[in-house]
């Protein structure tokens, strides 16, 4: 017997951050629907992740993956502490690591040129299904190497530069078994990529 599940996807017309309530709500929707106990969100500055706050509960973990100390000023974070301290006392997890889709191949690339092999895996998911689902796998990764999610589905919410735009189900593993993650369900994502 074939098992058939028919279910809807939503697809906003341009990436962009304007997509950032519908995005939370229709992910934290479908986290419902399928009983997943994980959200993990991108959010550099803690917009998306303070828009997050509202759908916290008992059965839904809130998981804020922001960019790594230094990634834009030295020594700096992005999110600032007052920011990251309303998220925590809210509840939700922060994780702040080293970008598992970039790493030390981007200062390889930077100092000697050439592009890695970790930087082509980005740029083919970024470039064919958009930036937003390439940052759900990336803080995926993330999420699951700091032991903050488990290697079980969760909702992973990505967006382009600010905000989010794409919300995906999917089983994430550890950068060391990268090829294991599986995009079960895309929820969005914007039609035009770029
Ligand atoms: C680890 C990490 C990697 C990211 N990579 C990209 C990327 O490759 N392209 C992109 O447009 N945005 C990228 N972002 C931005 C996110 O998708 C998201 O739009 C942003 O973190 C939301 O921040 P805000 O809540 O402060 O607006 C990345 C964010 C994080 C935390």
């Amino acid at each position: 017997m074939v098992y058939l599940i028919e279910k809807k996807i939503w697809y906003f017309e341009k990436p962009g951050a304007e997509n950032t309530e519908t995005t939370l709500k229709l992910a934290v929707e479908r986290a419902k629907e399928l009983g997943i106990k994980h959200i993990v969100v991108a959010s550099s500055y803690g917009e998306t992740a303070k828009k997050a706050l509202k759908y916290l509960s008992e059965d839904l973990k809130l998981v804020v993956v922001t960019y790594h100390t230094g990634f834009m000023e030295e020594g700096k974070n992005t999110m600032d502490r007052e920011t990251e301290e309303l998220l925590k006392s809210k509840g939700a997890t922060i994780v702040r690591q080293s970008h598992v889709l970039s790493g030390i191949e981007r200062s390889i690339s930077r100092k000697l040129g050439g592009v890695s092999r970790v930087e082509a895996i980005a740029e083919a998911l970024r470039s064919l299904f958009g930036h937003g689902l390439k940052v759900c796998v990336e803080i995926a990764v993330m999420a699951a190497d700091s032991g903050a999610i488990p290697i079980a589905e969760v909702v992973a919410i990505g967006g382009k530069t600010r905000g989010a735009d794409t919300a995906v189900v999917l089983r994430p593993a550890h950068m060391n078994n990268f090829f294991d993650i599986q995009i079960k369900e895309i929820i969005c994502m914007p039609r035009e990529k770029r």
